[in-house]
């Protein structure tokens, strides 16, 4: 399997946000999660599309993996495009015709997702496996870092990989919300491929050590 450890940037010290997003990527981490809030959707408000055309033009060649928690979805696909974002998911509940919003983020040469709810049902997934790169599960309610892992969660994560396997799919798995050192093993054991994690890793001292802790135990 091919681990993926996408730290979220929600659990950065924003004073010095460009600094930390080197320092993770100095420890080994492959994509940076990008947690957009609107404080409607969910109820948080975090960062839009200013602050990843700065992170873009420092980090030319970094994965920003968006993750919209906004409704509606589509306007802010085509900002996000613009400023430089490698992969977006949106939440199919905030798009008005989900289709629609997967096909213009790829007509823009970006990974397009969809981000399942843990009350959200995997069913919502048949009709998109032709017009998606990857699934995000999420492992808690969205809006907030630091919640405890849902592991209620993991038997729709290996109903979408069978589904993957069987029918030979290009499509990642990727899951987020209270992944840690004590979390992460049986994610990967239910399918998941990429692991974001924001308080696991920026409330660690030693990010090297514990992006590759994380990496060995979902090996
Ligand atoms: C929650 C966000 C997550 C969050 C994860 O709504 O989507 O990406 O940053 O934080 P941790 O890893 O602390 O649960
Ligand atoms: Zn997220």
């Amino acid at each position: 399997m091919n681990v993926k450890i996408a730290p979220s940037i929600l659990a950065a010290d924003f004073t010095q946000l460009g600094d930390e997003v080197q320092s993770v990527l100095d420890a080994g981490a492959d994509l940076i999660h990008f947690d957009v809030m609107d404080n409607h959707f969910v109820p948080n408000l975090t960062f839009g599309p200013p602050v990843l055309k700065a992170l873009r033009k420092r980090f030319p060649e970094t994965a920003f993996d968006v993750h919209l928690m906004v409704e509606p979805a589509e306007r802010l696909v085509e900002e996000f495009g613009d400023v430089g974002a490698s992969m977006i998911s949106v939440h199919p509940e905030t798009c008005e015709d989900v289709h629609a919003t997967l096909a213009s983020v790829r007509a823009r040469g970006i990974q397009a997702g969809i981000v399942l709810n843990p009350d959200v049902s995997d069913d919502v997934v048949s009709t998109l496996w032709d017009e998606l790169d990857y699934v995000l599960v999420m492992s808690v309610k969205p809006g907030f870092g630091g919640q405890a892992f849902m592991p209620e969660v993991l038997p729709k994560l290996t109903r979408l990989r069978d589904r993957i396997r069987s029918d030979a799919r290009d499509v990642m798995l990727e899951i987020d919300g209270g992944i840690g050192a004590t979390t992460i093993r049986q994610a990967a054991q239910a399918g998941a491929e990429v692991f974001v994690a924001g308080s696991a890793i920026f409330n660690a001292t030693d990010y090297g050590a514990t992006i590759a802790e994380l990496r060995s135990l979902a090996a």
